[in-house]
């Protein structure tokens, strides 16, 4: 028989681009995966079209339906433990998760991020980026825990800033990185690559 195949949830609230990433790797078979849900905050959410574009499960969880974030919160949990989820990927999910949640998954929820963390964590970052001067920027994968952006890091990817760079031109530079690094690192989990040391996180050597 064959094994069942390890089961993603990416969790959107907008384009969804690094959500295509995962989809196209899958598809080329790069990722030995199945995203088994789409789960987005946001009605409208690009992200939500494309998953459907491919067959994919896609829920618009609505937290305007839940007094209480940890309510919203219970609700997601239930809904991804059914489906058997093995890893989450925040990919342009604009919520900030709260304690419950990252313990109910612990270990499983990674988030790409458009900055080379821990510099420039939140939002606008590319703005911040160029108004601080920096020469490189670039992404991050890496573990969620609750400090927002501050869990370990698995992977980066470094972009040079132009003097002519304005946010938008930065962005999509590092956009074309993030969606190579980010079935990188979700290769890497599935086939069991990280070692942990504290937050330091590497890849294991063939030997091990
Ligand atoms: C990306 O820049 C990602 O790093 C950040 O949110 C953006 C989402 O873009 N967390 P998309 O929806 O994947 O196109």
């Amino acid at each position: 028989m064959p094994s069942e195949k390890f089961k993603l949830a990416v969790l959107v609230s907008g384009r969804g681009s690094n959500l295509q990433a995962i989809i196209d790797s899958i598809e080329k078979k790069y990722l030995p995966a199945e995203i088994s849900l789409i789960l987005s905050n946001v009605p409208d959410a690009y992200a939500l079209q494309r998953g459907k574009k491919h067959g994919l499960e896609t829920v618009f969880l609505d937290p305007k339906k839940f007094s209480k974030r940890d309510d919203y919160e219970k609700h997601m949990i239930e809904l991804l433990q059914t489906k058997s989820i093995d890893l989450i990927c925040l990919a342009g999910f604009m919520r900030i998760l709260g304690k419950n949640f990252i313990e109910a998954f612990s270990g499983k929820i990674i988030n790409i991020h458009p900055s080379l963390l821990p510099a420039f964590p939140g939002l606008n970052v590319q703005e911040k980026a160029l108004e601080h001067g920096v020469k490189f920027s670039g992404c991050t994968v890496h573990f969620v825990n609750e400090e927002v952006d501050g869990g370990a890091i698995i992977l980066q990817a470094v972009v040079p800033i132009h003097d002519d760079d304005d946010a938008q031109s930065l962005s999509d530079r590092i956009l074309e990185q993030e969606h190579i690094i980010y079935p990188e690192a979700i290769r890497l989990i599935i086939e069991d690559k990280l070692e942990f040391s504290g937050r330091r996180v590497t890849q294991k050597t063939k030997e091990n």
